[in-house]
């Protein structure tokens, strides 16, 4: 009710602000990285495997997507990723030395819990969840699992769910870095660091709502919107893509900035916003010359760049400033403000942001 909402006007609002608190009440029971934050018997289980097969849907699919790029980076361990419906579906080629992980918010999607049972059907007996529901069908299902501790989230658009599935996803990597030799102490004192210092670094991306609800004004008024990532960050274009049309009605698709040439360009004209996810990282400048690309076929550019990225507002490009670049976890703090500009945007045109038409907040149904 009302109350509960204190001083929000949606839930989607009240969960996109509690996740510096979700995210502190996730790593709260984390005193140090160790096979053993996922179950008993969790590190006989990472000895024993070669590789990650990921199976979810929706918002938390795109976790997954993201967590692809440090598992491989970082644990050096090959991963896939895969569409719960897909995957159940389709003829596959099964490893008994695979790590079978779900993703869910809710622990009851339908596909997920039917896909995570096809793989072991195939043999694969190593199976893990992270997963918001600790009594869900998910949790009871899998032999390892890691609770993330988002509270209850109420808004069918996952915002405090996906930022804390990110963290399990994280400490997940670093885990199966250790235990595979590829984490020093020093590395993992860095990242415990970094993982520790989210709550205010998410705080300090939240105080940019103004800038966010300026921008959405004219998104309200577009029926197409663009949003380019590239590597760690492609998948959180797709989800911020996903949040606009889930809740805005406003349709939107993401693509990697290098994939431009490839199809997106020809829809580029000065009536399609193009949101450009552009952390300060290797691929920074690669992702300016896809911006150039854009401005030179008069699209008009909304940026979000990290403070020590020397990209200046001028006409036809947008820059929101992020507060600072956040290395390996920067897309926990870029994946804020794509919540609140799909928000605002829904907010100003007056759709129900909690509940939007047609969608449920958890599929239990094929
Ligand atoms: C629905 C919800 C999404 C969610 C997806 C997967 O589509 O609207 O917000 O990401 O289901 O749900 P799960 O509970 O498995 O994460």
């Amino acid at each position: 009710g009302a109350a509960e909402l204190g001083p929000y006007r949606h839930y989607m609002q009240k969960e996109i602000f509690e996740q510096p608190v979700a995210i502190a009440n996730t790593l709260d029971a984390v005193t140090g990285i160790s096979p053993e934050l996922f179950g008993d018997g969790a590190y006989r289980v990472f000895k024993d495997i070669d590789n990650v097969l990921i199976l979810a849907c929706g918002t938390s699919y795109y976790a997954g997507s993201t967590a692809k790029y440090w598992l491989e980076s970082i644990a050096k361990i090959p991963t896939s990723v895969e569409i719960a419906s897909e995957y159940r579906y389709r003829d596959s080629v099964p490893n008994p030395r695979t790590l079978v992980v779900t993703i869910s918010q809710s622990g009851e999607t339908a596909d997920t819990l039917a896909a995570l049972k096809h793989a072991r059907s195939l043999g694969m007996l190593h199976t893990m969840t992270v997963c918001n529901v600790s009594t869900s069908a998910m949790v009871r299902e899998c032999a390892l699992s890691f609770i993330t501790r988002a509270g209850a989230e109420i808004g069918v658009a996952s915002t405090k769910a996906f930022t804390t599935q990110l963290v399990g996803l994280f400490l997940l990597t670093l885990a199966l870095a250790q235990t595979r030799g590829h984490l020093t102490e020093e590395q993992e004192a860095e990242h415990l660091k970094a993982l520790r210092h989210l709550p205010v670094a998410v705080q300090a991306v939240l105080a940019l709502e103004p800038q966010v609800i300026a921008w959405s004004e004219e998104f309200a008024r577009k029926e197409n919107a663009l949003f380019l990532g590239r590597g760690l960050h492609y998948p959180i274009a797709l989800e911020g893509a996903l949040k606009l049309k889930e809740i805005s009605y406003i349709h939107a698709e993401a693509y990697p900035a290098g994939e431009l040439k490839h199809g997106p360009l020809a829809l580029v004209t000065a009536q399609m916003p193009v949101v450009t996810v552009a952390p300060n990282d290797a691929l920074l400048e690669k992702l300016k010359s896809n911006m150039q690309e854009v401005r030179a076929r008069g699209g008009e550019l909304f940026v979000f760049a990290d403070g020590d990225t020397r990209i200046e507002s001028e006409p036809g490009l947008h820059v929101i400033r992020m507060p600072e670049h956040y290395g390996a976890l920067s897309p926990i703090l870029h994946v804020v403000p794509l919540q609140l500009l799909a928000y605002h945007t829904a907010c100003a045109r007056g759709t129900d942001v909690d509940k939007p038409r047609n969608l449920a907040k958890s599929v239990t149904v094929e």
